[in-house]
């Protein structure tokens, strides 16, 4: 999705400007795009396709003046919603041609068709087919030298959700910023304000952060930072640290982000536990969800609402709280419960999960559901973020910046918190101390698991090997290892562009099965536990019908290894924590299958990190 920087200071703001753009690529985008200003002027440099392009424009521009002197810019990358990814669309956007307000915009200006006509009809011609050019020639059209004033009154007309950054010629050394359902964070140097839609993009510069609310607007002027609503009334937001390290946002040393952040999953499950894990007393201590034990008691049912692998993550929970708590849970699309008209209540527990905590229909799902009087709780990974601020209460994942586009290490810590609190409910109601403290010993367990299954890399690219060059295949799983299949083969697709698609193992032979012949791999989920037997033998039937087999098995288990053509083994644990080692593994053999076929891997082709549009 599309991102942002902006900065004022002391220093000479396009290289700034630069490399953040290209922190915040990962994000997805396909233009890009940075304006500078100074005392008398702002340029533009606008190019369809990579930050690289954008800069190569720069550096090759005959006329360096304003890039060596400039000290205020604004810089953006686009992932086209509103017109196509060409260098017109791109953002900054201007008022004018001889422009007094240029600005950068994510989100989306809804009623924009309107403003347009209105504008239209007052003599002024439009370059571009964006949203955003409505809102840069809506403030030049409302400026009378206040650029704050302006950008007020033109984001009162505006239905939709914006994060902005806005400059004016005639204010040199100003950025004003503003956000509503779509983040900005101000990031606070000794002699600077680098301002972001996220903070991997100040991170290197600064830790000392303040994040917007919905409808504030603040005015920079190099170090000075007047904060207020969209209705003109001043407000203090406090500033707080950042709480990972620049390094935590580097490749350090490996080929990809998403290989790094795969092998960061014992530590990131470590944090995401620390803490939170009683083994003695056989329970889970999770303060941020707020609920004393006679509140928990009143809660009659968990409704988990995510998209992509946050949503795969929540069906664990549906299996877990149903396993061990004895309380109803439904997992739901959060696109279909924000449209549904959902039963929901006081009585029920809502808990959203994003990694990116920005997800468009999460976030929607959250607000209905608060509508409803519902409670909710976040399970985010980004600190501060807008799903995080409107649940209100919640549990973050700790999991440090996730930069691949394709998620890794969210997800298995994602299940890891979902467990602990299916354990808080299982130990409200009627599970004994002991089972609590098997429960709780297994969680804890959990990152030795996935320890184990990384030193197993070289066996499962040997597999790797053998699968690169099918088009299709097949995931199959039951219980647990559903969501597990789904995550497989959604990680799959995503970074290696094979058809993959998961179905519960009893489903084959429901359609599927008219598919498989040798070309239609069948990746099976075959550890041991519950319903392992009964996908064994829909593995003899896919045999049987020539499909390559590969088995996700338990360690040592042979009669499980010679059902199917090729083995990756995990180690032996119950069932609801293997879901993390056994989605270790296929993460390991979908990254190797990307990369023996030469995929982008961190940043797949048509993906966002984060969709914060519908
Ligand atoms: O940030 P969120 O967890 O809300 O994102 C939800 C999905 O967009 C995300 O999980 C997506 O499916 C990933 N690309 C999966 O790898």
């Amino acid at each position: 999705m599309c991102g942002i920087v902006g900065y004022t200071g002391k220093r000479i703001a396009a290289p700034l400007l630069l490399s953040g753009l290209r922190r915040l690529e990962y994000r997805g985008y396909d233009s890009a795009g940075i304006a500078l200003a100074t005392e008398h002027a702002i340029r533009l440099w606008k190019k369809e396709g990579k930050v690289s392009e954008v800069k190569n424009e720069i550096e090759s521009d005959p006329d360096q003046s304003i890039i060596s002197t400039s000290h205020t810019g604004i810089a953006h990358t686009r992932w086209a919603t509103h017109g196509p990814p060409t260098t017109v669309n791109a953002h900054p956007h201007k008022g004018n041609s001889d422009p007094k307000v240029v600005l950068v915009h994510n989100g989306i200006i809804e009623n924009y068709r309107v403003l347009r006509t209105k504008l239209e009809a007052e003599g002024r011609t439009f370059l571009s087919e964006t949203d955003t050019e409505v809102l840069a020639q809506l403030t030049d059209s409302l400026y009378q030298g206040d650029l704050l004033d302006a950008l007020t009154k033109a984001l009162n007309q505006v239905e939709g959700t914006f994060g902005i950054v806005a400059m004016a010629t005639a204010e040199p050394g100003v950025l004003v910023v503003a956000r509503r359902g779509s983040p900005i964070v101000i990031g606070i140097g000794p002699e600077e304000t680098i301002v972001a839609s996220d903070a991997s993009a100040i991170i290197t510069h600064t830790r000392n952060a303040i994040y917007l609310d919905d409808n504030d607007i603040a005015k920079i002027n190099g170090v000075e930072i007047d904060i207020r609503t969209l209705t003109s009334a001043r407000v203090s937001r406090e500033a707080s640290e950042i709480d990972w390290s620049p390094e935590a946002a580097e490749k350090g040393g490996y080929e990809h982000y998403m290989l790094k952040e795969i092998f960061e999953q014992p530590d990131a499950i470590r944090n995401a536990i620390r803490g939170r894990i009683d083994v003695d007393k056989g329970n889970a201590i999770l303060s941020g969800l707020n609920l004393e034990p006679r509140e928990m008691a009143e809660i009659s049912r968990l409704l988990v609402v995510g998209c992509g692998t946050s949503l795969n993550a929540g069906l664990v929970a549906e299996y877990a709280t149903e396993d061990f708590c004895g309380m109803h849970a439904e997992v739901e699309q959060a696109a279909e419960f924000r449209y549904r008209n959902p039963i929901v209540g006081s009585k029920d527990l809502v808990v959203a999960i994003s990694q990116s905590g920005e997800t468009a229909d999460t976030l929607a799902a959250v607000c209905e559901a608060k509508e409803k009087g519902a409670l909710i709780a976040g399970l985010v990974n980004v600190v501060g973020s807008t799903i995080a601020r409107e649940a209100g209460r919640g549990i973050y994942l700790h999991a440090g910046p996730e930069i691949s586009v394709a998620s890794t290490k969210a997800f298995t810590c994602q299940v890891s918190v979902l467990l602990m609190i299916a354990l808080k409910f299982a130990r409200s109601r009627r599970m004994s101390i002991e089972s609590g403290r098997c429960f709780a010993k297994a969680i804890a367990d959990i990152p030795a698991l996935v320890e184990e299954v990384l030193k197993t890399e070289d066996e499962i690219i040997k597999v790797a090997e053998k699968f690169a060059q099918y088009d299709h295949c097949f995931f199959i799983g039951r219980g647990y290892m559903f969501p597990v299949a789904l995550e497989g083969a959604l990680k799959l697709k995503e970074i290696s562009y094979i058809h993959a698609e998961a179905y519960h193992a009893a489903e084959l032979k429901h359609g599927p099965i008219a598919l498989l012949d040798e070309n239609m791999p069948v990746i099976a989920l075959l550890n041991q536990g519950p319903g392992m037997e009964k996908t064994m033998s829909n593995v003899h039937e896919c045999k049987a019908r020539s499909a390559p087999t590969v088995g996700v098995i338990t360690q040592g288990d042979e009669e499980a290894r010679s059902s199917v053509d090729y083995a990756i083994e995990i180690p032996a644990c119950p069932m609801h924590t293997s879901v993390v080692p056994a989605t270790v593994a296929l993460q390991l053999f979908s990254y190797h299958i990307a990369r023996i076929r030469g995929c982008s891997i961190d940043q797949p082709r048509n993906l966002a990190k984060s969709v914060t549009v519908e």
